[in-house]
């Protein structure tokens, strides 16, 4: 079990959120490729996406930090460490941590960026406590955030309906209630499931070249099927396994916080939980996959509604590239 003899816990102490306002709908997907709103629905739970139309990953970044300083009045040079969660870098360098303290005038902290693909903000985060646990910072900020738009081929029926962009910012602070914040965590990588989903061009073993451009190598490539078998296993396994360890019934979870890639996934976690569908935490059908950004984004989605409340015990599950995969057991702080 994770940090029984520290200090400090981990609690959120403030949160943003942007979304863009192009929103790409299913009747648009009907238009440009060979598709239909009802198989997009009842195969992945997705209505509509929203899609930034100028700018870079930064900028969604940006928004939500801004939303985030216009709800708590964070006073951002009090940051001492920025780590952001993406698979969309507005560059792959300078890190994308830097252009957003260069873009917000942020002096105080270091940062770097974290790819782990759709687990990238689980991943963040058990980062982020151990840099707050151990003592080394006060105020560690996760941005989870992807311009999936940026590499999606919109000619390619299977992949172009499933993701749009999204930001989200939230601030970690230390408790010393040892009750409060992050209480366990469970996270995997598994390198062999790396030919399922991946981007093969840009990087050192594809330089960009006319010919990578030609095939396609910059956009995402996935075999759905594959990754799905493995994404339901996986994700019902540490939500589980989170509830069994840490003695939670049923009815002491307030909420599951699933990583949005596809309703039917969701719903095999949730099922494997022993929880009621009123429990899970489901935006899928407004924004598609935003990747980094869809844990977060749920949360702050369920806060603005009146559903997340201070003190609810909450699960976190993701699956992703890589593979990557993991969960968190939280309580809510706010
Ligand atoms: N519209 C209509 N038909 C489509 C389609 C679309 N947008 N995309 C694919 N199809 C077709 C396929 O071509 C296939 O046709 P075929 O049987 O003639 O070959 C058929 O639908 C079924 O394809 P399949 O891959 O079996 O569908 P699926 O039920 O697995 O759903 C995904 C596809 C991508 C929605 C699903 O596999 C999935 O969500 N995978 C996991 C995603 C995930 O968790 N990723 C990790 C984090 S990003």
């Amino acid at each position: 079990m994770y940090n029984k003899n520290g200090k400090y816990n981990t609690k959120v102490t403030a949160f943003g959120k942007f979304v863009p306002e192009t929103i790409y709908d299913n009747a648009y997907f009907e238009s440009i490729v060979d598709t239909k709103d009802e198989w997009i629905v009842t195969r992945t739970g997705i209505k509509e996406r929203r899609i930034l139309e100028n700018g870079a990953t930064s900028d969604l970044a940006v928004g939500a930090i801004k939303d985030m300083v216009r709800r708590f009045d964070v006073d951002l040079n009090t940051i001492d460490l920025i780590i952001v969660a993406t698979v969309t870098p507005d560059m792959f360098f300078p890190s994308t941590a830097c252009v957003i303290m260069d873009k917000l005038n942020i002096k105080s902290a270091w940062g770097f960026d974290i790819s782990a693909a759709c687990s990238a903000f689980i991943f963040a985060v058990a980062t982020a406590r151990s840099f707050i646990e151990s003592g080394a910072s006060k105020k560690v900020l996760v941005i989870g955030a992807d311009k999936m738009s940026a590499i999606t081929d919109y000619t390619d029926r299977n992949t172009c309906i499933l993701f749009g962009d999204a930001g989200t910012a939230m601030l970690f602070e230390p408790t010393e209630d040892k009750e409060d914040g992050f209480l366990d965590q469970i996270l995997f990588c598994d390198g062999s499931g790396g030919k399922y989903l991946y981007m093969l061009g840009g990087g050192s073993l594809n330089p960009a070249t006319h010919e990578t451009v030609d095939k396609k190598m910059h956009f995402i490539y996935q075999d759905g099927k594959a990754v799905f078998k493995v994404a339901v296993i996986g994700m019902a396994d540490v939500a589980e396994e989170l509830m069994k360890r840490n003695n939670l019934k049923p009815e002491d979870v307030a909420f599951l916080v699933p990583h949005q890639a596809n309703l039917r996934i969701v719903d095999a976690t949730r099922e494997r939980m022993g929880i009621d569908n009123s429990k899970v935490m489901v935006n899928i059908d407004k924004y598609g996959n935003t990747t980094a950004a869809t844990i977060p984004l749920c949360m702050i989605d369920y806060y603005d509604e009146g559903k997340l409340k201070k003190g609810d015990n909450l699960i976190l599950a993701s699956f992703g590239a890589g593979y990557t995969w993991g969960g968190i057991y939280m309580k809510w702080s706010i």
